[in-house]
């Protein structure tokens, strides 16, 4: 299935001189909604992980379903003080901005096989702040797994060595 003929591609959005790659088109598609998981499930079943990390927001749009047929636990990495209980943190930037993620000091049990997953990758700076986390915590990183890649931006050179998983590449 061609994905990208139902990403939307928005000019300028959220800033001037950003092209935003709109999943929404993809999402309100059945079947594409359907191909999009089943897929990432194939490719990232090899990675055994014992749970998902999903970035707020578009993160869980994806790693929810992942980890349930996965088999894994999935885990919310959150903006800035969304989460009760006590939290590690970490300030990144990102492709328009600064920002903070926090995820539950709880949630990742050390050694535990992790998955971080979003919709997209563009500098790479929310998935790298989200590996730090992961390791910060004494899991394993298994690999990281994004619908799409903006490749002009270079974002896996920011990442810790692991497997990359992506569906669609720009
Ligand atoms: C978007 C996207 C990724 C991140 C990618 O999230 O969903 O998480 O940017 O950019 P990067 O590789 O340059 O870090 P955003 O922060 O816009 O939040 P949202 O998911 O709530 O829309
Ligand atoms: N997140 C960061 N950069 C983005 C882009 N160009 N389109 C959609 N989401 C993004």
């Amino acid at each position: 299935m061609d994905l990208k003929s139902l990403i939307r591609d928005i000019p300028d959005f959220p800033k001037p001189g950003i092209l935003f790659r709109d999943i929404t088109t993809l999402l309100r598609d059945p079947e594409g909604l359907r191909f999009t998981i089943d897929s990432l499930t194939e490719k990232c079943a090899q990675f055994s992980p014992d749970y998902i990390v999903g970035m707020e927001s578009r993160g869980f749009i994806f790693g929810a379903p992942l980890a349930y047929k996965l088999g894994a636990g999935f885990i919310p990495v959150r903006k800035r003080g969304k989460l009760p209980a006590a939290v590690h943190a970490i300030e990144y930037e990102l492709e328009y901005g600064m920002d903070r993620l926090e995820v539950h000091q709880d949630a990742l049990l050390p050694g535990s096989r992790v998955l971080i997953v979003d919709d997209l990758m563009a500098t790479g700076g929310t998935a790298s702040a989200t590996a730090e986390l992961v390791q910060q915590t004494g899991c394993t990183l298994v690999g990281f797994g994004f619908i799409i890649e903006l490749r002009d931006l270079n974002g896996r050179q920011r990442l810790p060595d692991a497997p990359i998983v992506t569906l669609v590449e720009y």
